[in-house]
């Protein structure tokens, strides 16, 4: 694990906060840099129709992120404050997780101020500004979503205080980055690390090997993933009311008593319980750990 210290991060960034943020400084930007967050969103803008879902699409059409370059994050978040009440801030990297809930809960959303180069289009170490950007700001303008995500900060800091951060943290991962929603044209994507993955756009709705299991809260909370590759499982809600209804309007405590006394599930596990829209045959799974195919 990198140091995320404020120590270790003032050697590169000399004015970073005592919040971890630091100024976007928009003006810095290289044309060339502008130029990889239009590529990388015109190459989404030809694959999201008919896969991302409705708020996201229109979220990222209102807030013209599609392109015009990397956005300024001051102007973004006049727009979205007036909509929402969320703000984007700039952070230098990974933040320690009581300073993101604390932002969170403060409905200021922290964004990654580098972008990838071009010739690493696919592949992030941490996440940057399109991911962060493109990937979560257009379901901020949402307005349940808007809620959910402030609920949750506040949620993080009681769960760390709770020592529950692992399970809570899997509520985040199934939902915020990699959620499934199902609609009456079938189902769309609204997590912001399949949005903004060009590959797994595709995989997450198209591909055999995973599973698509409807959304239960204690069970995804269960449920380990892996940060490394294509999820072996996504988790699917009906609409953003039922998700808000299952977490931020429900007390936790019981929850998490239950969970202290329950084991972990393996991100390809089944479990009795799952309503299973579709059995993965986990073959794409089955071909990395042989080493059968290609590099992420
Ligand atoms: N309601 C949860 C609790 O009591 C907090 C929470 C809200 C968690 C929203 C996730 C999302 O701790
Ligand atoms: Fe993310």
């Amino acid at each position: 694990m990198a140091d995320i210290s404020l120590e270790s991060y003032r050697a590169d960034y000399p004015d970073i906060a005592g919040d971890y943020t630091v100024p976007q400084r928009w003006a810095a930007y290289t044309d060339e840099e502008h130029a990889v967050w239009d590529l990388l969103g015109q190459r989404q803008a030809r694959l999201l129709p008919g896969r991302a879902c409705e708020a996201f699409l229109s979220g990222l059409e209102s807030l013209g992120l599609q392109a015009g370059g990397i956005p300024d994050f001051e102007r973004l978040s006049e727009v979205l404050t007036a909509r929402t009440g969320w703000r984007i801030v700039a952070v230098p990297g990974l933040v320690p997780d009581d300073v993101f809930f604390e932002h969170l809960a403060n409905r200021r959303f922290p964004a990654g101020r580098f972008i990838r180069r071009r010739d690493q289009l696919d592949y992030l170490q941490e996440p940057d500004v399109f991911h962060d950007v493109f990937g979560h700001v257009p379901m901020l303008a949402h307005p349940v979503f808007a809620d959910y995500l402030q609920a949750y900060g506040e949620g993080g800091l009681r769960a760390q205080g709770l020592g529950m951060l692992p399970q809570l943290a899997r509520l985040y991962w199934y939902t915020v980055e990699f959620g499934l929603l199902t609609t009456t044209q079938g189902l769309r994507i609204y997590g912001a690390g399949i949005v903004s993955s060009a590959s797994e756009s595709v995989f997450a709705l198209e591909d055999a090997s995973p599973h698509r299991v409807a959304f239960a809260l204690e069970r995804v909370m269960r449920t380990r993933y892996r940060i490394d590759d294509f999820q072996q499982v996504y988790f699917v809600i009906e609409n953003f009311e039922q998700l808000l209804r299952q977490t931020a309007e429900r007390d936790f405590g019981p929850v998490y008593q239950r969970l202290a006394r329950l084991d972990d599930l393996a991100p390809d596990a089944l479990a009795a319980e799952d309503q299973v829209l579709h059995h993965g045959t986990q073959a794409y799974a089955r071909a990395r750990r042989a080493g059968l195919t290609g590099t992420a």
